[in-house]
């Protein structure tokens, strides 16, 4: 990231010094900041309130009429006086500079409107120059963050749960990249446990070598499901089809049959580390990552690290439950053993740390993975996308951590999430993330066959669709908060009308197609005259345009990637307004200019927030 700061710069150009900066503000990167900094300067000046308290007052307005940003005297916290009086004597004293062009007493607050041509151009001439970097604000350079998100699970489906942890944890790393951390993506895989012995056992019986070469992930699961069929025919029993936790956790005294003591067998060499056992196993565990790849690559998503439950050491789960032991915080229940955490939360409960045949658990692993990591990373935080159904899982681990007195595991956290109702489809096959992007991209396809004359100037139609298909179902998830349940509907998702990803992308390729249709270089848009600029609906674009840093900071706070799509329908339906007022195509040169330089700021932001959600923007459609 550039260290000289274009905004001082812009600043020097007209004339203007960057105020000095108060604490937490980002005056080389918001141009807002800069704003707010000359305010606080200039108001501690003359009421003697200190810059920080000052600047943490100002309010952003919900519309221009009320200046670009707000005092409410109130939240100065300062006693005995009046703050009608005050408003209106700070506004007869405050030296308006070149920064700010009005300012109002209105009641108990004050109200300041920007000097418009500082304003637009510092704004326009930032992003046209950052580019892609444009929204980077430097709150966490030297930092390092391990996400963790998607972890499916080997020869089983990849449902809902999987999806939204997929698209959210894409966007958080993206996120914390844009705030300058270092990100290591994670992929915790379910790879291990008995489910491996049966999809061996299975695969001698079933499997095809050819088919696996192909389609390793459908054919592992084709087989998976067969010679479960042949435990459930041995048995009158059914092994635990829960989906969430490997089989191999069952109550196995439950599950008598030859083809599942064939598989107890197989993983117990696989545990002990029988080579030929693991040989096998690990030829799964490669190819489907192989697949994973090129799925999570349709999604903008590179793993880091493909690491999983097979990846942990036995050394470094056998040393945490014997530290407990020696703590006096296990006992011993029929032969397992069980911590009791409730000692430290009641809501925790007792944990089971080890099964009576010596072998791990779901969550010691998650206890080993996690201490292992921290070696290898030594991280300053590490972020888990899981959804809510396991709060419990998540906490319990995070405690034992705690209480093995490891002090980085203060710095875990859960990015938890509601569920998904109805995400099924026609043909009923959604088992995998690749069927769901096939299955989105065909509905997608026949939404866009719909508009006849439009689909047949659309160059790749497959290719184009993919990626709308891709940010219907991205938008619908990020829409709401994402504690929230949502219902999976297709046709409301793929419209183009309304707040959808289809929207989103129409937008994005109409602002294209104006800057396309111009003929105006990148060169001749530095320089233009932004006091052409005169009309409202301008002012209402450049001062959302000059927000995006702001709503970057704030999602950064809540987590939340509604907060960037409710920014970015914000500012297409702004721009749409424009549209009908500010014309480039038959204008005089010097208006064209400065109204595409508008446009193309506002583009270049839409850009970086439909990138930063991970979803493609589309050129053409
Ligand atoms: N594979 C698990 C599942 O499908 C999710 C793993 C979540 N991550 C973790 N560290 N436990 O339920």
């Amino acid at each position: 990231m550039s260290s000289v700061s274009t905004i001082t710069q812009e600043l020097e150009k007209l004339g203007l010094q960057q105020p000095k900066s108060v604490k937490e503000s980002f005056p080389n990167y918001n141009i807002i900041d800069v704003f707010r900094n000359y305010i606080a300067d200039e108001l501690n000046r003359i009421s003697e309130v200190d810059k920080d308290t000052i600047y943490q007052a100002l309010d952003n307005t919900k519309t221009l009429d009320q200046g670009d940003v707000i005092i409410p005297i109130p939240k100065l916290k300062l006693k005995g006086i009046n703050p009608n009086e005050k408003s209106k004597e700070w506004a007869e004293k405050f030296d308006k500079g070149k920064f700010i062009s009005e300012i109002k007493s209105q009641g108990v607050f004050l109200q300041f409107f920007f000097n418009k041509h500082v304003l637009f151009d510092l704004t326009i001439n930032d992003v046209l120059k950052r580019k892609q970097d444009y929204g980077y604000l430097p709150l966490g350079e030297g930092k390092k963050v391990i996400v963790e998100f998607s972890s499916p699970n080997i020869a089983k489906p990849f449902h809902a749960g999987h999806l939204r942890s997929t698209i959210i944890g894409g966007f958080i790393s993206n996120l914390y990249e844009k705030i300058g951390w270092e990100v290591k993506r994670f992929n915790y895989l379910g790879d291990w446990g008995k489910q491996f012995g049966l999809l061996a056992v299975g695969f001698e019986k079933y499997g095809s070598e050819e088919q696996l070469a192909k389609d390793p992930i459908n054919h592992l699961f084709e087989v998976y499901v067969k010679i479960n069929n042949d435990v459930r025919n041995e048995t009158s029993e059914t092994i635990g089809e829960s989906g969430e936790f490997d089989a191999s956790e069952q109550d196995e005294k439950k599950i008598q049959s030859s083809t599942n003591e064939e598989a107890r067998q197989f993983f117990r060499r696989m545990e002990d580390g029988d080579e030929s056992a693991l040989k096998i196993w690990k030829r799964f565990r490669d190819l489907s990552i192989e697949r994973y790849i090129d799925t999570y690559a349709r999604l903008n998503i590179q793993y880091d690290v493909y690491s999983g439950e097979s990846q942990v050491p036995h050394e470094t789960m056998k040393n945490a439950t014997k530290q407990f032991e020696e703590k006096g915080l296990i006992h011993v229940d029929r032969g397992a053993k069980l911590i009791d955490l409730t000692k430290f939360n009641k809501k925790l409960g007792k944990a089971l740390v080890e099964k009576s045949d010596g072998t791990s658990l779901y969550l010691t692993r998650d206890v080993g993975e996690a201490m292992k990591r921290y070696e290898t990373y030594k991280f300053d935080k590490m972020i888990y996308v899981v959804a809510s159904q396991q709060d419990l899982h998540c906490a319990q681990f995070f405690e034992i951590l705690k209480q093995m007195g490891l002090e980085w595991a203060n710095n875990l956290e859960h990015i938890n999430f509601g569920m998904v109702q109805g995400m099924s489809t026609r043909k009923g096959n959604v088992v995998f993330l690749d069927n769901i992007l096939q299955e989105t991209k065909e509905k997608m396809h026949e939404v866009m066959k719909k508009n006849e004359e439009k689909y047949k100037q659309i160059e790749e139609p497959d290719k184009i669709a993919d990626l709308i298909g891709i940010s219907a179902v991205m938008i619908q998830d990020f829409q709401s908060k994402r504690i929230l349940n949502y219902e999976f509907k297709w046709d409301r998702m793929t419209s183009f009308e309304g707040d959808t990803g289809p929207y989103l992308q129409y937008a994005h390729s109409r602002l294209c197609s104006v800057q396309r249709k111009s003929n105006i270089s990148e060169e001749e848009l530095e320089s233009a005259n932004f006091d052409l600029l005169v009309e409202p609906c301008a002012s209402n674009l450049i001062r959302t345009i000059a927000q995006y840093p702001d709503v970057i900071k704030k999602t950064t706070k809540n987590m939340e990637a509604s907060t960037i799509v409710t920014y970015l329908f914000n500012l297409t339906h702004i721009v749409s307004q424009c549209y009908d007022i500010l014309w480039v195509a038959g204008q005089e040169k010097d208006i064209a200019i400065a109204r595409l330089a508008l446009y193309a700021s506002a583009k270049q932001v839409l850009n970086n927030g439909m990138k930063l959600l991970g979803l493609t923007p589309v050129e053409r459609m």
